[in-house]
């Protein structure tokens, strides 16, 4: 029988998800169909039942269910525990599995670019997209990072359990010449016009500056970090290594990234 996968989310329109792995499909040679399904937070546990019912063969999570659907897996992968998040369920025939590939999505991603793992790393933010890159940037053996965060505590918490250190906003604004990769991970600066999350002045133009947002494919962030000279890095990347990673698991083929890469850009731009 064909197999089919999914993506559940609320809203589900915009996802290019169905797009990205319709195409791997395709160019894979894989039969298997990726449908998006729209799904209200009060039907997560009936949506669920359904997908299983009708024979699933996995699925993507989007916003806002990336949390709620954790109690309703039979099993979690470590990252998914940490993160307590899962972007991807997989089904080997017996039980549904959650995994969060978002992290090493991103951290791929980055790796595409000329760094060293010894490179002074900063990361911007506190929140769940933050906690997944940087355990993953922990996994991947980068040494050296520091978090900034508006609310400090959450940056301690995070900084502590991921043996990174904490860093003030102020301090991080001080001290950004040192840096050689900033990310930022906030929803700050996302609108035109908007504050960014920190002040640019001292950054060095030899830095790397990643934003996790791919609309727009230039944050005001990232505009504002090429001004000054900055290799740049958008969250298509993310985007496309996440699901990759994804795919890799449900069909055991390793999907073409950098094309995909090119054509979702172009599709955005
Ligand atoms: P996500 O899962 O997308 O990371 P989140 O968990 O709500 O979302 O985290 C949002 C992040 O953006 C946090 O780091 C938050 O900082 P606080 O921990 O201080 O709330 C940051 N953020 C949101 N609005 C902000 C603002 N106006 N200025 C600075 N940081 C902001």
């Amino acid at each position: 029988m064909k197999k089919w996968y999914a993506v559940i989310g609320d809203p589900i329109a915009h996802s290019l998800s169905p797009f990205m792995h319709d195409l791997w499909m395709d160019e894979h040679g894989v039969d298997a169909s990726y449908i998006p399904v729209h799904v209200k937070p009060a039907r997560l546990k009936e949506s669920f039942d359904a997908l299983k019912t009708l024979g699933v063969g996995g699925f993507n999570i989007t916003l806002p269910h990336k949390q709620a659907i954790v109690p309703f897996l039979d099993e979690l992968d470590e990252t998914a525990i940490i993160m307590d998040a899962v972007n991807t369920v997989t089904f080997d025939g017996q039980s549904y599995k959650g995994w969060n590939t978002d992290g090493d999505g991103f951290v791929r991603s980055l790796m595409t670019e000329q760094i060293a793992l010894h490179e002074k790393v900063l990361i911007i933010g506190a929140g769940g997209a933050a906690r997944g890159i940087a355990f993953a940037l922990k996994r991947a053996n980068f040494h050296d990072v520091s978090i900034a965060n508006r609310t400090y505590q959450r940056a301690e918490e995070l900084a502590a359990a991921t043996g990174s250190e904490a860093i003030t906003m102020q301090d991080a604004e001080k001290s950004l010449g040192d840096f050689r990769i900033i990310i930022q991970t906030t929803s700050v600066g996302l609108a035109e016009g908007e504050a960014l999350p920190l002040s640019l002045d001292q950054i060095q133009p030899d830095s790397l500056v990643a934003d996790i947002i791919y609309t727009p494919l230039e944050t005001p962030f990232l505009k504002a970090a090429k001004e000054k000279g900055c290799r740049i890095l958008n969250g298509v990347g993310m985007f496309v290594y996440q699901g990759a990673i994804a795919f890799e698991k449900w069909t055991g083929i390793r999907p073409d990234t950098e094309k995909m890469i090119h054509i979702i850009t172009d599709k955005l731009g």
